[in-house]
């Protein structure tokens, strides 16, 4: 009846010519009941696939990413050369066994349960510096997913010098509660001097092919040269990727946040939390290229009354906006690049040149740059082949043009088929990245670029299509995930445009190899044609001249000489 509905309820059901909707169900005080806190482990828990754990498939190639990107931290961080096993087993139709050991530092009792059993925690988080893992959840996550699937716990064995035991802990974690559930904890004999063994039962699938946890660890071999790598996969031989250089990567610098990169919210809570007790030594503190006199230009330039003795905890949200946009406004030098460690590209084309049979390789690292006030830099590198086509090369010795069977290896995944788009392989502080391609700042850096003028065939929008893989690599503070599955790369403009520079001192490279081939091509075409005359302009001499079969013979050699000496390239 119109006098039970509200005026409101009225408007709309006379506009839609609908019911009036339903009488309300439950109070506030009844929801409020219902209203609780959600631990991080229980949300993720529901949304696995946010940190890569949604398929089977992809859930083993995650936990064993997650697992080699910590034991390679934890190695370099230690100054150890690293050296890992990696090895699935197959438990049964549906389960596999992960098994991930490092000759790095290992962890020290009191931190392994959290450490393993707890999400959002690590030693990453809350520094600006290069390295694998960033946010605190990889490896637990993927111990609760282990749990979730087969109700299993996760073994750890650790050691941390030869003097002290290795030790051995069985745990689980309490979603609810987001805490690690220790099960046994025992010392054991082991015959490493330190390091670190994780085994986690999951619900999984093995396969080969282009996202498999081969390829995974073949492009991790390439992109981290100093590694001794050893995979064991189910029911095969160890196969063992030796490492190219003996020396760490550089050891980079943890750097404090450039002050252009700060968001409004960041900087009030900086603010709130600083021990500092004036604006000018807060600015100088917590920033990097902040002296004294850029902190005093930024204080001048905020309106607000704000002075180079305000007390910081007691800045208010307004002279604080005040102060952001002065910032935002205020000339500062970039942020150090000393903080970014690249591969080089020495050793990306001794990287590629050991994992990919190709013709032609090329490699380019640019200087660092800067996207929202975090250093990053790019570096890209491309081999370029016939898969199973044939080729032409020149002979050293006689000069000669030759056809040959190309170097290239069909069977090799990495490589795609000539009339294949390219392959790429895209890496983020040396972590290959398996998928979400498509959203990728790489992806787009690429198909932004113009292959066409370095002699390849470019659909519009798309890959350039011929026999080549492309190599990019991101290396950052704080690499632009567009999700926590740290499986893309977000598209600043700045990363953008470093990708594309990259890419085209490559590609001016391979354009002249690529013309280059294409000029022996047509030659050696010609050459064949004349060539097969060469004989027949014999006999016909013979005929003319009255040869004996010795002259008519020379003169062919001598044709065939003339044209082969006469050759331009
Ligand atoms: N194999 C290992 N050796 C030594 N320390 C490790 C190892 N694995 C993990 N850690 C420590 O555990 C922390 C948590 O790891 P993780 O959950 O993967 O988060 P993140 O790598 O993002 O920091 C790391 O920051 C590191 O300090
Ligand atoms: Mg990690």
């Amino acid at each position: 009846m119109a006098s039970e509905k509200t005026l409101f309820e009225e408007d709309i059901a006379n506009q839609k010519n609908e019911k009036p909707a339903p009488k309300r169900r439950r109070t506030a005080d009844e929801m409020a009941t219902k209203q609780r806190e959600i631990s991080v482990s229980e949300f993720f828990t529901k949304n696995r696939h946010l940190l890569g754990f949604d398929s089977p498939l992809k859930s083993l190639l995650t936990a064993v990413k997650e697992a080699v990107d910590n034991s390679l931290d934890a190695c370099e961080e230690a100054g150890i050369l690293p050296e890992l096993l990696v090895e699935i087993q197959q438990v049964n139709e549906k389960h596999y066994r992960m098994i991930v050991e490092d000759n790095g530092p290992g962890v020290v009792k009191e931190q392994i349960g959290k450490i393993f059993g707890k999400l959002l925690y690590g030693s990453k988080f809350h520094k600006l510096s290069q390295s694998r893992g960033q946010q605190g959840i990889g490896i637990s996550a993927a111990g609760m997913y282990g749990q979730l699937t087969t109700g299993k716990p996760v073994r750890i064995v650790s050691r941390t010098s030869a003097r002290k035991k290795p030790i051995e802990i069985f745990m689980g974690i309490d979603t609810a509660k987001n805490k690690p559930e220790i099960h046994s904890e025992e010392n054991i004999e082991w015959d490493k001097k330190h390091g670190t063994r994780i085994e986690i039962e999951m619900e999984a699938k093995h396969q080969k092919g282009v996202r498999s946890i081969d390829m995974y660890l073949k492009q991790t071999a390439i992109a981290n040269p100093h590694l001794t790598l050893h995979y064991i996969a189910p029911g095969e031989e160890k196969i063992t990727y030796e490492r190219n250089v003996r020396v760490l990567p550089p050891e980079t610098e943890e750097i404090k946040p450039h002050p252009h990169g700060v968001e409004l919210g960041r900087l009030i809570a900086m603010l709130k939390n600083t021990n500092c007790r004036s604006l000018s030594g807060f600015l100088q503190e917590e920033f990097c290229r902040v002296g004294p006199k850029v902190a005093k230009n930024i204080i001048s330039g905020a309106a607000a009354g704000l002075t180079e003795k305000s007390y910081p905890t007691r800045i208010a949200r307004g002279a604080a906006s005040s102060l952001h946009d002065s910032i935002q406004a205020a000339k500062i030098s970039s942020p150090p690049t000393t903080c970014i460690a690249p591969i080089g590209e020495e050793l990306i084309l001794k990287g590629l040149k050991k994992e990919i049979e190709a013709d032609f390789y090329v490699a380019a690292t640019r200087p660092a740059s800067v996207y929202r006030g975090n250093p990053f830099l790019i570096e890209a590198g491309i081999a370029y082949g016939k898969p199973g086509g044939v080729g032409l090369e020149v002979e050293e010795e006689s000069g000669r043009i030759k056809k040959r069977k190309s170097k290239v290896d069909v069977t090799q995944d990495l490589v795609g088929a000539g009339d294949d788009p390219a392959r790429l392989l895209r890496f983020a502080n040396r972590v290959p990245l398996q998928y979400q391609q498509s959203a990728c700042a790489i992806n787009k850096g690429i198909i932004g670029t113009n292959w066409k003028s370095y002699g390849l065939t470019q659909p519009r929008g798309s890959l350039p299509i011929a026999p080549m893989v492309i190599f990019v690599h991101i290396a950052s503070v704080w690499v632009p995930f567009t999700s926590e599955s740290k499986e893309a790369i977000a598209s600043y403009d700045e990363i953008l445009k470093e990708i594309k520079l990259a890419l085209r001192e490559c590609g001016r490279k391979l354009g002249i190899h690529i013309r280059k081939g294409k000029r022996i091509k047509r030659e050696f075409d010609k050459r064949s044609h004349i060539e097969k005359y060469i004989p027949h302009i014999g006999v016909a001499l013979q005929d003319i001249l009255d040869l004996t079969n010795d002259d008519r013979d020379n003169t062919v050699e001598t044709l065939e000489d003339v044209l082969h000496k006469s050759r331009k390239f």
